[in-house]
């Protein structure tokens, strides 16, 4: 028996259930099997390195199956060093039916998706947002729950840190009790790439370095990474500019004793599967 309501209509599936977007998990054949289900999946943008690379994930998708998914672009701002502009060109190009976003403002793109004809789907944890992405333009949202699998909403964060304090003060027989306003907006405002683990881990140490009932906090430990810091960039993205440099310098010439191969210290073949894996293809620049 199929379901009717107004997110089966919207999206063309058989029952109103989503499978949101994973980071790491939500590749081709998740998507694949959730569309075979009667629901909708969607494939993680920024699992993939690059728009390319997320162009081949659709591919492999679509051979797996014939129902609808989508795509989920993470907007956060601990994700930097990645093509949101590329990943949305990817999207409209191959024909995607709908984008979930998530993470962040999806201004910038939804009027762009939505002039492809593309149904949004904005996902938060706050009313505020929702209201917000409804204004934008949004076909519909979807709501998280409190800490939304991991990634704290900034709205979570104070009641997260005071939890945080008071369990490890008590282990720690410790009497922090305050936490300056000062250091409470920045770590609201700190993008968290390490989750709940990372505000955890943080609040411990802070815990144990406070001398007294002042919670303590290296300031400088909150700064928000940025597109040009080092530490940004991922093992994948240095992969492919390190392949890149190489086939540059060899002319894209892949084999024998002066191609990219043998100077990436590889088989050929290796280096094919390496290059299909990260979307490269002959011709790409390095930025
Ligand atoms: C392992 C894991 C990774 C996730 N990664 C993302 C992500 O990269 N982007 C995103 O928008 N949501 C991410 N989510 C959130 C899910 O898409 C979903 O919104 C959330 O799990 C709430 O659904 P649930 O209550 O059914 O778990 C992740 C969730 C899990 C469990």
């Amino acid at each position: 028996m199929k379901f009717k309501s107004r997110i089966t209509e919207l999206l063309g599936i058989d029952y109103p259930i989503l499978q949101g977007g994973m980071r790491w998990a939500a590749r081709a054949e998740l998507a694949a099997a959730v569309g075979e289900a009667g629901g909708m999946g969607f494939i993680s943008a920024h699992t993939q390195a690059t728009p390319q690379a997320l162009g081949v994930e659709i591919d492999r998708a679509r051979a797996l199956s014939k129902r609808p998914f989508g795509v989920n672009m993470t907007l956060l701002a601990a994700n930097t060093g990645l093509d949101y502009a590329g990943y949305a060109a990817t999207i409209i190009e191959r024909g995607i039916p709908a984008v979930e976003t998530a993470g962040g403002n999806p201004a910038e793109f939804i009027e762009q998706f939505k002039r492809a004809g593309i149904k949004v789907l904005h996902k938060c944890t706050t009313v505020r947002h929702a209201l917000k992405a409804e204004q934008l333009g949004a076909d519909a949202v979807c709501m998280d729950g409190f800490e939304c699998a991991g990634h704290p909403g900034e709205d979570d964060i104070p009641a997260l840190v005071r939890y945080f304090v008071e369990k490890h003060s008590r282990r720690m027989n410790r009497q922090v009790e305050t936490i300056p306003a000062e250091t409470l907006d920045l770590l609201v405002r700190y993008p968290w790439p390490g989750n709940i683990r990372e505000l955890e881990n943080l609040i411990e140490r802070a815990v144990i370095v406070s001398p007294g009932p002042v919670l303590r906090v290296p300031h400088s430990e909150l700064k928000p990474p940025t597109e040009t810091g080092g530490d940004s960039l991922t093992l994948s993205a240095a992969e492919r500019d390190h392949i890149l440099k190489a086939l540059e310098a060899t002319n894209w010439v892949l084999a024998g004793p002066r191609g990219a191969a043998v100077r990436l210290g590889m088989k050929r073949t290796t280096l094919q599967s390496r290059m299909r894996k990260l979307g490269l293809f002959k011709g790409q620049r390095r930025k």
